[in-house]
């Protein structure tokens, strides 16, 4: 996934809100558990120039068997199991953390991470780590949010990156994509529907913040024009 071509080692290093804004390649660490797909498209956002002067600098999933490291293989990238099976949480998180700096990472995507991070994950990337979530935060947090929203009755739902904080779904919200559920919808067609929006949204929010042509205010992300 590397874009030969952007690199320029000898450029100033400006830092902005935290986030490196020289010419040098923004490296992601994409954390998942099972099939993937958000990944995938973030992959393939980068490859078709989408998602320009960044690179997939590893793949981590906590699940040996999931289909993401598959394909992230298959894709060619570094693709990593960490099981966390009979460990704590702390000691998982951290093999994962001195993974994530051995790579470089800049930014953190969790993409179907399916475990909640230690705060000292949390502390070691500040304002690094996004996630996405199928659901209009702050309604429907945590698990099966599409079901949720079916039985609430909803008329419009959808998906929302975030930057992860220490609460479950709970961070300063980056960037929400809407659709209307139908009169005809269930769960599983809902959840179709707001993956397609998935797949847009997140490399949209990965720009956004790579950009590092924003600020926060209280829980406002506001962009600067
Ligand atoms: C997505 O619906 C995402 O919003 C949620 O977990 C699911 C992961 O799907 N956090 P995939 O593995 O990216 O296909």
């Amino acid at each position: 996934m590397a874009m030969p071509g952007n690199e320029n080692h000898n450029a100033p290093s400006p830092v902005r809100d935290g986030i490196y804004l020289g010419q040098s390649m923004k490296r992601l660490g994409i954390l998942l558990s099972g099939r993937g797909s958000n990944f995938l498209a973030i992959a393939e956002s980068i490859k078709s120039g989408k998602l320009p002067g960044c690179e997939i600098a590893v793949v981590i999933s906590n699940k040996a068997d999931a289909l993401g490291l598959d394909i992230a293989r298959t894709l060619g990238l570094h693709a990593i199991a960490i099981e966390a099976r009979g460990r704590k949480r702390a000691e998982h998180d951290a093999e994962i953390i001195a993974s994530l700096r051995d790579h470089n990472v800049d930014l953190v995507c969790l993409a179907g991470y399916m475990r909640l991070l230690s705060p000292g994950f949390i502390q070691a990337f500040p304002e690094r780590i996004l996630n996405i979530h199928p659901s209009l935060l702050p309604a429907f947090p945590g698990l099966d949010a599409q079901e949720q929203a079916v039985a609430y009755g909803v008329q419009i739902a959808g998906c929302t990156v975030h930057f992860v904080d220490e609460q479950l779904d709970h961070g300063v919200i980056v960037l929400q994509r809407s659709i209307p559920v139908l009169p005809t919808d269930d769960a599983q067609t809902l959840s179709d529907r707001i993956l397609e929006q998935e797949h847009i949204a997140y490399s949209e929010a990965i720009a956004r913040v790579l950009s590092g042509e924003y600020h926060i205010t209280g829980r406002r992300y506001l962009r600067r024009e």
